[in-house]
């Protein structure tokens, strides 16, 4: 083979090593581009929750006998089974926040003495107003239903 012959092979292989190398430069950066793209589309997904929902089953009636007075700490209420009924009350003080325990005579709140009577009201310390009452209840598939956005009137008992 003459030497222009050589010449016009090895061009034709530096050329196409080139267009390779474009090719793959390019594959890769478009994959980079991607990855990038959907990172940044998961990083904008809002995936915080902020608290407690609002609405949640706590069981069925039958779980709470009358006399039942059970405290439920993380979603700071207490169900209280009465004749009368069943009652979620708030066991978030009043006065800062904290969370009250179940007492002989309703409830005490230990961070700044509060008492409160069985039905939630006021009988010593610095809170200065009595505890909630939520909405009860019943779910479609039998357990009980509090919903912590709705607040009723002290007394009223959710009959079973
Ligand atoms: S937070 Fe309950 S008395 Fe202060």
């Amino acid at each position: 083979m003459s030497k222009k012959g050589l010449e016009e092979l090895s061009e034709q292989g530096q050329s196409s090593r080139r267009r390779f190398l474009f090719w793959l430069s390019s594959a890769l950066l478009a994959g980079s581009g991607l990855i990038s793209a959907v990172s940044n589309l998961v990083f904008m997904r809002p995936r915080a929750t902020y608290g407690q929902p609002s609405r949640f089953a706590i069981g069925r009636p039958a779980e709470f006998p009358v006399g039942t007075r059970i405290s439920m700490n993380v979603e700071k209420v207490c169900v209280v089974r009465e004749e009368a009924g069943l009652a979620a009350i708030s066991i978030k003080c009043t006065h800062l926040g904290c969370t009250v325990g179940v007492s002989e005579t309703g409830f005490a709140c230990p961070c700044h003495g509060s008492r409160f009577d069985q039905d939630g009201n006021v009988i010593g310390g610095p809170a200065p107003q009595a505890l909630p009452w939520y909405k009860l209840t019943l779910a479609p598939n039998g357990d009980l239903e509090v919903d912590k956005s709705v607040t009723i009137e002290q007394g009223t008992y959710f009959g079973v």
